[in-house]
């Protein structure tokens, strides 16, 4: 096991903010040094948002998972992220993994899995609660379920608590002994907590493992979001290497049933993954990993000895079965600056326009005669292009313009009748872009060569109709 020196760790992270890398984000959380991944614990407690998530602070690598913490009232202003809980004993030598957070008895209690392999890489996860203390640290309380059940492998991890009329449960992630992916409940009683099995559903062998589940409400509705592995790309969907997403219904709990319908990602860009929701005051706010497992070799930030961000925190609503995302209005804040595009013209075939350090573009594109509309975000010779082809409603995003980092396309679907709506986060790595108010988002990274700032240019094969929008200046996030 390493060593963790908090005071040592908080300090170095201390001196690392404001960020001074040009690749480091300003209104995305990350991190000075170190490998984050899954935001975790995410609860509102004490008046605050608390975030929690998954972080090496010892490399760049995949190992030796502890918990980062931070807070905020409005997604502005952040407590400067310490170190929460860290591997300390046999149980989670390897690893303080992911899992969730709520609010008992007017505490913060987080719920996380332990991970410890023996020689032969054998895991036994064991399900521990941990309360937040004075000191900003987690205390290490009781082991609630010592292992994985009879009938599948010691990937059994990620728990999600939530209750229904008054009792409390939750949702894990685990794999069968026959290698397909599945989640289990559990349920607490006066002895303990009771593994009730796997919640059935319609989707039949759905990849070799299920990681990171959330099960939500939408007023009548549920939604189960997990992280399916194994899954073959598709034409449409699906081309990460790993997924994120979800299906939509009715749970019942008695039956151990779950009526949905397909299975939908959250997110079509390339850089999203595990992401955990929060309820408060009937909002359904997400945080997403940007990043993917097993493909760190996509993201050159790890010779600058940092790796990954958080998502921008989004809004979730259910429409017709259908999961919408929008970015947390509290975003608004952060706009210094604002320019207007209005173009009413018929002649229209072209726009260009600056874009600041940090931006917000919100473009809704009339297509006119236009079937083809190419938007780019331009680094001096480098770019990234979304295209948008309405005579098959499909968007793809293209990262071959770019020389560093992962390339390749995603492509999905867009249904566009007249206008094309587009909301775009582009911070200085990390861009999130929202389709048709928020029927689909996309979550990706650029690493420009240069540090230059980019340039926003729009071109169509016919003339549109109009352009309207607006691009905003964004301030960074603040630290105290
Ligand atoms: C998802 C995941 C989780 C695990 C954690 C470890 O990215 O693999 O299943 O708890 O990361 O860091």
């Amino acid at each position: 096991m390493e060593a963790f020196d908090k005071r040592e760790i908080d300090a170095r992270v201390r001196e690392g903010l404001p960020f001074r890398h040009r690749w480091h984000n300003r209104f995305h959380l990350e991190m000075p040094f170190g490998l984050i991944n899954d935001p975790n614990g995410l609860t509102y407690f004490d008046g605050a948002y608390h975030i929690f998530y998954q972080w090496n602070p010892l490399g760049t690598v995949h190992k030796n998972k502890c918990w980062a913490h931070t807070s905020t009232r409005d997604f502005i202003h952040y407590r400067v992220p310490e170190l929460a809980l860290w591997p300390t004993d046999a149980h989670d030598k390897d690893g303080c993994y992911s899992g969730c957070g709520s609010v008992i008895n007017g505490q913060l209690k987080a719920l996380y899995t332990c991970n410890a392999k023996d020689e032969a890489g054998v895991r036994t996860p064991a399900q521990r609660w941990a309360t937040l203390q004075e000191d900003g640290t987690l205390a290490k309380g009781a082991i609630i379920v010592a292992k994985n059940p009879p009938g599948y492998t010691g990937h059994f991890r990620d728990p999600y608590l939530f209750s229904r009329h008054g009792r409390r449960y939750f949702v894990i992630g685990a794999q069968r002994e026959d290698e397909t992916g599945t989640v289990l409940i559990y349920e607490e009683t006066p002895t303990g907590w009771q593994c009730r099995g796997e919640l059935a559903n319609r989707l039949g062998e759905f990849g070799y493992m299920w990681e990171c589940p959330n099960l939500i409400r939408f007023g009548d509705y549920e939604a189960l979001i997990f992280c399916p592995q194994g899954l073959e790309a598709r034409e449409h969907d699906r081309q990460n290497l790993y997924q994120a997403g979800y299906v939509a219904g009715h749970v019942s709990l008695d039956g151990m049933t779950m009526f949905h319908g397909k299975f939908q990602e959250l997110d079509k860009g390339f850089d999203f993954y595990a992401p955990q929701v929060f309820q408060h005051e009937g909002r359904n706010l997400l945080l997403g990993w940007m990043g993917m497992p097993d493909k760190d070799s996509d993201y050159p930030t790890k010779e600058e000895g940092w790796m990954y961000s958080l998502t921008l925190p989004r809004e979730l609503t259910l429409r017709q079965g259908h999961i919408f995302s929008k970015p947390a209005r509290e975003l608004r804040e952060l706009r210094v600056q604002e320019s207007a595009i209005t173009l009413d013209t018929d002649l229209t075939e072209e726009l260009e326009a600056d874009l600041y350090e940090g931006s917000e573009v919100l473009l809704d594109i009339t297509l006119g005669e236009a079937q083809r509309v190419r938007l780019e975000l331009v680094y001096g010779l480098e770019k990234v292009a979304l295209l948008f082809d309405r005579t098959t409603q499909m968007m793809v995003i293209d990262r071959n313009g770019m020389k560093l980092g992962g390339r390749g396309k995603r492509q999905f679907r867009l249904f566009v009748d007249q206008v094309l709506s587009l909301q775009l986060f582009a911070d200085k790595t990390a861009v999130e872009a929202f389709f048709q108010h928020g029927e689909e988002a996309a979550a990706f990274f650029v690493f420009p060569e240069k540090n230059i700032q980019p340039e926003l240019r729009l071109y169509s094969d016919a003339p549109m109709e109009s352009i309207s929008g607006r691009i905003w200046q964004l301030d960074s996030f603040k630290f105290r």
